[in-house]
């Protein structure tokens, strides 16, 4: 067993949502988003489940966050619900909402917790979406003016924001295969959705500088490497393709100030949304870059738009039957530090679901355990080579409402038991304790 010891001032962290753990989105004058409206639409969840009551954060926030002081937590990643603060996405501001944020932000403050505010985690106010929601170019401003909002209110506070999460999960799940809200399938939309999150991004950074404010502002990216099948000049190049599709489609008009050539060419009619000047707003947009790794691909050369096979990897499987592949943290984060110009890079999501049981009072979660220890080694060991990598934040605090999974899979380090609402710390959650206080972990291999 070695002792890998991370940087002084490295952020040990967690991570939640809003729409997946407050519940009752229309208590005291909130709005309903996309995600409330489509969990209740006949065969989109999981045993047709919503997140109606979900974890009931909205109510239990302060036992919430006395849970996460029993953890030693010192930095608590979290979302706003933008229709809670503008219930029909603009115009008139439901003051609850936001004293909600505000007193969760002083609470967490007070118990010695930095919170990192998300403005966007999938949960679209329902009468934007009437409007054509991501579709529509006018969302630039609808988020902007949302996001100037928050910052009025919180960024006093808040000293780190992400804008939006995911936005490759909000074109692709949710406008090209339709899983996800508003469940659209529409493959040139959603490369049109992919742009306007990209400027909706851009224009908040730029109303965030513009207050002055001293924190930090960035965007949560999910990646993994597209990892070629075999040696074959095919199958390279089909990972190279996976990897525009995926990974590049946002990395490189952020960090670049350009879209990847290969999407420009195969769908030449998705990009009449790009304006004169679109490029350069969205280039140097980011303070840092926040990265969620779950798995990484295997690719092969195939059929469809992207002329990409999916194999399966031999890697040992998560309940999401993800691959577990520590590996593809370090290949990914050296890559950022490699391919692109210098930027901090944190992770802002990294976890695993897994069927946990309890048992006399505990869940002796242990695979949770070694998922997460084997992925900090790999953060570790590509510090170790140069990646500036600058905190590592767990998905997630609590088990919750996974999307469309429902609540079938547990991501949590505290087990939530739905029917009474009462919350049980998993070994991992202590043993992430003492990752966290000790500000390292054993490790062995
Ligand atoms: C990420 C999402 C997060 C959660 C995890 C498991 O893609 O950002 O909300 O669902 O996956």
């Amino acid at each position: 067993m070695t002792f890998l010891r991370f940087p002084e001032g490295f952020r040990f962290g967690l991570s939640t949502s809003a729409h997946q753990i407050e519940g009752y989105s229309t208590a005291d004058g909130g709005g309903r988003s996309i995600w409330d409206h489509f969990a209740h639409t006949e065969g989109t969840t999981q045993d047709g489940d919503t997140a109606d009551v979900a974890c009931d954060h909205y109510h239990r926030w302060r036992e919430d966050i006395g849970l996460m002081e029993q953890l030693g937590l010192k930095n608590y990643s979290f979302s706003l619900a933008w229709p809670r603060i503008l219930p029909q996405g603009t115009g008139r501001l439901n003051p609850a909402g936001l004293d909600f944020y505000d007193r969760l932000v002083d609470r967490l403050l007070e118990a010695g917790i930095a919170p990192t505010a998300t403005l966007y985690h999938w949960d679209l106010p329902v009468a934007l979406q009437q409007l054509g929601g991501w579709l529509n170019r006018s969302v630039v401003d609808w988020f902007a003016d949302y996001a100037t909002i928050a910052f009025a209110r919180l960024g006093d506070r808040v000293q780190q924001w992400v804008t939006i999460n995911e936005p490759q999960v909000v074109a692709m799940l949710g406008h090209v295969g339709g899983q996800h809200a508003p469940g659209l399938r529409d493959l040139w939309g959603g490369l049109r959705v992919s742009h306007h999150l990209m400027l909706a991004h851009a224009e908040a950074v730029s109303r965030y500088r513009a207050t002055g404010q001293s924190g930090q502002i960035g965007i949560k990216l999910v990646m993994g490497p597209a990892d070629p099948a075999s040696d074959q000049p095919a199958d390279i190049a089909a990972a190279g393709r996976a990897d525009a599709w995926g990974s590049r489609l946002f990395l490189d008009p952020l960090l670049r100030g350009s879209y990847p050539d290969i999407l420009l060419e195969r769908f030449p009619e998705a990009w009449s949304c790009i304006h004169p000047g679109d490029l350069e707003r969205i280039l140097d947009s980011l303070d840092f870059l926040g990265i969620d790794y779950y798995f990484r691909s295997v690719i092969a050369e195939g059929s469809g738009q992207m002329g990409v096979k999916h194999l399966r990897g031999p890697g040992p499987r998560t309940a999401m039957d993800w691959e577990i592949w520590p590996q593809g943290l370090r290949d990914l984060l050296l890559r950022l530090a490699r391919d692109y110009p210098p930027i901090p890079l944190y992770v802002m999501e990294s976890g695993a679901a897994f069927e946990d049981t309890l048992e006399g009072g505990r869940v002796h979660d242990r695979a949770r355990q070694e998922y997460l220890a084997s992925h900090l080694a790999a953060a570790h060991q590509a510090i170790a080579q140069g990646a500036p990598l600058q905190g590592y934040f767990v998905w997630s605090l609590m088990d919750n409402f996974e999307w469309a999974y429902g609540y079938a899979k547990r991501f949590g380090l505290i087990y939530v038991d739905y029917p009474t609402q009462q919350r049980i710390l998993k070994d991992s959650a202590l043993w992430y304790r003492e990752v966290m206080q000790r500000g390292g972990l054993e490790f062995e291999g």
